[in-house]
């Protein structure tokens, strides 16, 4: 079986938490596109450097950008299978993924995780991740077992600079005028399934495991 997942959601709604999951579970590749650009920023490349400021202030980078992103990652032999997380972002994307990578695309499932804005704030304001392995924890729902380190590298945990107020409120502004309409887009060729995502991690996790093995096979 061949799983290949697109997780949707506001920011901070639980990709990054249940693709690291789906992925671990299915032995498939976790494609985080906010993991890619935050590699390239770190690492200082020319395409890090044109991007830190406006992604700290929650801005999208460029359709082009993003798809040459992943599909660099797409090639790599371990993306057979993946779960997809924070791609496709918008209409655009989603029609290039589908008719420039249609063998990659085939026999998608859509994932939508859904939560409430006042859910966001929660959990983003508490949100700690580590810099070297992208780990996500929470001081109060996913705390680690050392205060401030990481449990797989001991690394220093730090937050996100797009986890400030001011740039939470612009991410939850873009996702509901560009990247909701994707909701339309997945449930009119009826590749969507919405899961209710407020509920304790491993709740939300067993409920997208039963649809993805109920629907998920090609
Ligand atoms: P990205 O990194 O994808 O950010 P995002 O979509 O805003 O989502 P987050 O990573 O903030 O949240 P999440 O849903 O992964 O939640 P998490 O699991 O961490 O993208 C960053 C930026 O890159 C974007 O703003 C954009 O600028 C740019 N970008 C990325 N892709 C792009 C694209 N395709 N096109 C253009 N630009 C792009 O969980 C959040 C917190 O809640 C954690 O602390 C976690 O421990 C906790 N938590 C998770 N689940 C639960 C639960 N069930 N109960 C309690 N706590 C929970
Ligand atoms: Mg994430």
């Amino acid at each position: 079986m061949t799983v290949r997942l697109v997780l949707l959601g506001a920011p901070g709604s639980g990709k990054g938490t249940q693709g690291k999951r789906l992925a671990d579970h299915f032995g498939i590749a976790h494609i985080s596109t906010g993991d890619l650009i935050r590699d390239q920023i770190a690492r200082g490349t020319a395409f890090g450097l044109k991007v830190e400021e406006g992604i700290a202030a929650g801005n999208f980078v460029s359709d082009n950008d993003i798809v040459n992103l992943v599909s660099e990652r797409l090639s790599e032999p371990d993306a057979t299978g993946y779960v997809l997380d924070g791609f496709p972002r918008d209409v655009a994307q989603a029609v290039i993924f589908e008719q420039d990578f249609e063998e990659a695309s085939g026999g998608l499932r859509t994932i939508e995780l859904s939560v409430t804005p006042e859910t966001v704030l929660e959990r983003l304001a508490g949100r700690l991740v580590c810099p070297q392995c992208d780990a996500v924890y929470h001081e109060t729902y996913c705390p680690p077992k050392t205060t401030g380190r990481c449990d797989n590298d001991g690394s220093d945990l730090v937050r996100r600079p797009d986890d400030e107020p001011v740039a939470i409120l612009h991410r939850l502004d873009i996702y509901e005028q560009v990247t909701l309409p994707l909701r339309a887009f997945y449930a009119e060729r009826s590749l969507l399934d919405t899961i209710p995502a407020e509920d304790d991690p491993d709740v939300v996790f067993r409920r997208i495991l039963e649809v993805v093995t109920h629907k998920s096979v090609i």
